[in-house]
Parts: structure tokens; sequence; C-alpha cells
């Protein structure tokens, strides 16, 4: 386990992922932290400490979850780098491991790909650095796999959190436009807007400017990510005893 106050970096790149955010957000005042929209996680990541309960509907991310909290680090070691297609990669290396090196041949995607981007193709060409699926990453994420032993992720839909007190970080796909990019976005925000409510502990919900399905309030303008426009956040805080 790790140490507290111990941070990881993110295990991949997630488009909307809240890993640079995270530590603006109220810090967690429980034991268990909860993301029922678990993406990449990147709240929890700030916490690796905490008991951290993922919940994804997405099967493609729900198993990448379930691969890295139990997969050795000297399996992670053997996986090759420098590939530029995933038909490179050995027959042995498992389907959530391709869909993670899928995830670092491109910049914060929904979904894992195939083959490098023609942009990092180019940079490559030119002998220019990128994060991807470099010697660096790879040491990252054995060395971080280590650290989440004690994790868990349950594949499904939100409410199949366990109903515990907990610090609940809550960001599902935006009720706009951005939101629907993700693969699994269809959600009812009324419905979602109630299960928030009654959730027990610390409840942090995250949203963008214009939603209303919650009283949201201001909270930040999130640095560009790859569109190089901002993302003007909104937050709601609650909680049942
Ligand atoms: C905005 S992203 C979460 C990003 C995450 N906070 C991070 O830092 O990477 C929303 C996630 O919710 C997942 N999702 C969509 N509908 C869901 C549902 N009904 N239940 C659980 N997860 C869902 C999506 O697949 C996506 O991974």
């Amino acid at each position: 386990m790790s140490k507290p106050g111990n941070t990881l970096k993110p295990f991949w790149r997630y488009y909307g992922g809240k890993f640079r955010a995270a530590p603006r957000y109220p810090a967690p005042q429980h034991d268990t932290i909860i993301e029922p929209f678990a993406g990449a996680a990147g709240y929890s990541l700030r916490y690796p400490d905490r008991k951290v309960i993922l919940v994804e509907k997405y099967p493609v991310v729900a198993e990448m979850w379930r691969y890295l909290i139990r997969v050795s680090a000297a399996e992670i070691r053997r996986i090759p780098i420098g590939v530029t297609h995933i038909d490179e990669l050995p027959s042995w290396v498992p389907a959530p491991a391709r869909n993670l090196i899928g995830w670092w041949f491109n910049a914060a995607t929904v979904s894992p790909r195939a083959s490098l981007s023609v942009g990092r193709q180019k940079l490559a060409a030119m002998g220019r650095n990128f994060e991807g699926w470099t010697e660096a990453t790879r040491e990252r994420i054995a060395t971080q796999v280590e650290q989440i032993r004690h994790w868990q992720c349950i594949e499904g839909s939100f409410e199949r959190a366990p109903c515990i007190p907990a610090t609940w970080f809550i960001d599902p796909p935006y009720n706009n436009k951005a939101g629907s990019y993700y693969v699994e976005h269809d959600i009812d925000y009324t419905w979602l807007a109630s299960w928030c409510r009654s959730r027990r502990g610390q409840v942090i919900v995250c949203e963008n400017e214009g939603a209303t399905w919650l009283p949201f309030r201001p909270f930040a303008t999130l640095k560009p990510g790859v569109n190089g426009k901002g993302s003007r956040e909104v937050i709601w805080e609650g909680g049942c005893p």
C-alpha cells in the first residue's frame, strides 16, 4: 500500500480525466473513496492509500482496472515498448494490456487506438518526445500497480456502488455535447440527481457550466485540453449523514 500523502500518476490519459484538476476539489474526509463514474480515476490517484472503489460501465475501462489491480509488476515490465500497432505485440499480452497501450497511441481519447496516431508518427520521425508507451511509461505503471492492490473495480452502472458512507467523487459524462463522446453516456440525469442527493458521507459532483440537474455553483476554469479550450466547471457538494 502507498504511503499517506503519496500520489500516483495517470495509468493512461483519458478524455475528460480529472487528474490535473483533482487537487482543486475538496480533499476526501472519509477513508473510503467511491468513484461511480471511474474513467481513469483522476481523483483517487491523488489519494491511493484510501480504500478506493471504482464503478465503470464501459467494459474496456472496467477490465483494464481489474487487470491493473492484479497484474504483477514483472508482467508489465515484459510487455515490449516501441510498438506502433497493437498487432506487433506478442500473443501472450492480454486484451486489457493491449487496450492500455492503445490509449498511449494518442492523447486523451475516449477509447483505445490500434495504432500510433499520425501526429505521433510524425513526432517520432522528427525525433521529438511525447508521452507514449515508452520505457518511462511502462516503468511508471509497473511501479504503480503495486500501490493499488487494495482498490476494487465494479463493472456496471453507477447504481452498483455499495451504499456506504464515503467520499463520493461523482464525475459523470457532462450533460452536453462534450459528454456525448463517451462510449457510455446514456444517463437519466433526473434520476442521477436524486441518487447523488441520497449518498451518505461527503458528495462531490462535477459538471460543466450550464448544467441544471443539480443546483451547481461555479467552481473553476480548467486548463485547456487537447482542443485548446478551457473548460468552465461547476460543482455540487452534498451528502446525507
Ligand atoms: C467524465 S468520465 C470520468 C473521468 C474520471 N473522473 C477521470 O478522472 O478519468 C465518465 C465515465 O463514466 C463512465 N460511465 C458512463 N455512464 C456510466 C454509468 N451509467 N455508470 C458508470 N459509469 C458510466 C464513462 O464510461 C466514463 O468512463
